[in-house]
């Protein structure tokens, strides 16, 4: 097969999905170490630098609305054979949503062309995310309306966004997360899957039962909650136009965000009812230790230490905790962590203390803007949950 001439007309968009087309044909008729394979790879690895320069980003969104393509907002120009195929490939594979990222290596790239040449499954990697669509009918899609379900952690949209996870390859998800205080770098590798594969149950999911994990015992607390925050604060991310591997280090960032807990002796951290003294400062600690123990993971990304440190810091940086040598704001991926925090630890039946309602959780909330949160990011927040306030707070949330 020969590489089609292209026009110097087109722009690097256009090229880079000429590349892809190609690759994903070449990849039909050549082992995936056959030199001929190598230099389309090559050509789509350049095709994304090109691409994510021109439109002056680090990724790039490919959408497939009906017959069209739609690269972030804008419509491509369809008309081209190129155009067709590569909506062809995606549409057969069921993927309705591909972004390419800055940082993809030729060995990633292999690893999506196979799928999509040879048939299975294309599945998130680091710097590709395939948002694909439900081939069976969705139950997320049928779950609760805004504001049912109170104690949020258990609700049919819950239980469906956990199963497509397992469907999806994320089994031992739990292990990793437990796995990863003893084997520090291969526990986070498959952390790091498990966060790709949140960001493709998140775009399957409506904004109304933006889902969250049940919880099935005690012990799967942090777990369920770090899940949870994860999804949450990715679902927060992507409302701000955060996308591709940026968008997977805040996910991950905030999964990681009570990293520090799993230090804490269990008759501390399950405590019913109020903590005393040296309990109270050993729970305060996990924000301190959750960001030393990052930074001797290899490879930990520096925002997780960032929002492990911060998450439980204050918008207005008036001292909580930790108390930093100098007072400043924290990032807004820990800003985005902490108001996913509150949320789920409020919603969450943990095991000391009852879920409360989703509306509950939204007036904790609104009562700290300004103090403990930024009124922006509350407010398109609770847009995202789709809940208004209900009872004023009557209790602190650890
Ligand atoms: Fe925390
Ligand atoms: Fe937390």
């Amino acid at each position: 097969m020969t590489e089609p001439a292209i026009p110097g007309a087109l722009s690097a968009v256009d090229r880079l999905v000429v590349s892809l087309v190609a690759g994903i044909n070449m990849r039909a008729l050549y082992g995936s170490e056959h030199p001929a394979l190598a230099s389309h790879v090559d050509r789509i690895l350049e095709g994304v630098s090109a691409a994510c320069q021109e439109r002056q980003q680090d990724s790039l969104t490919f959408l497939v609305v009906g017959q069209d393509l739609v690269v972030e907002t804008q419509p491509l120009r369809t008309g081209s054979l190129y155009h067709q195929q590569f909506i062809r490939a995606l549409t057969r594979r069921g993927v309705e949503r591909l972004t390419v990222a800055l940082g993809l290596d030729a060995e990633e790239c292999v690893r999506f062309l196979t799928p999509m040449a040879l048939g299975g499954v294309p599945l998130s990697t680091r710097y590709i995310t395939v948002g694909r669509v439900e081939l069976q009918p969705s139950v997320i899609e049928e779950g609760p309306g805004p504001g049912t379900g109170a104690g949020g952690g258990a609700g049919p949209g819950g239980d469906s966004a956990i199963e497509s996870l397992t469907a999806q390859g994320v089994d031992g998800a739990r292990d990793a997360f437990t796995e990863f205080r003893t084997d520090r770098r291969g526990g986070l590798v498959r952390l790091e899957q498990v966060v790709w594969s949140l960001m493709d149950a998140l775009q399957r999911a409506t904004r109304e039962i933006l889902p969250l994990a049940p919880l099935k015992t005690h012990d799967d607390y942090t777990f369920v909650h770090s899940v949870n925050v994860s999804l949450l604060t990715l679902a927060q991310a992507r409302s701000f136009g955060i996308e591709g591997a940026r968008l997977h280090a805040i996910g991950l960032a905030a999964f990681l965000h009570d990293i520090g807990k799993l230090k804490i002796p269990l008759e501390v951290l399950n405590k019913p009812g109020k903590l005393e003294g040296d309990e109270w400062r050993i729970m305060m600690g996990h924000a301190q230790e959750g960001a030393t123990h990052l930074c001797g993971v290899e490879g930990s990304h520096p925002l997780a230490i960032l929002v492990a440190y911060e998450h439980h810091m204050r918008h207005d940086g008036q001292p909580n905790y930790p108390v930093p040598r100098i007072g400043r704001r924290p990032t807004l991926a820990s800003q985005m962590t902490s108001i996913s925090d509150v949320y789920d630890a409020i919603c969450t039946t943990r095991p000391y203390a009852k879920a409360r309602s989703r509306q509950f959780a939204v007036s904790v909330l609104t009562e700290r803007v300004g103090t403990f949160h930024s009124p922006a990011l509350i407010a398109n927040f609770v847009r995202m949950v789709g809940v208004t306030p209900a009872d004023p707070p009557d209790e602190p949330t650890r």
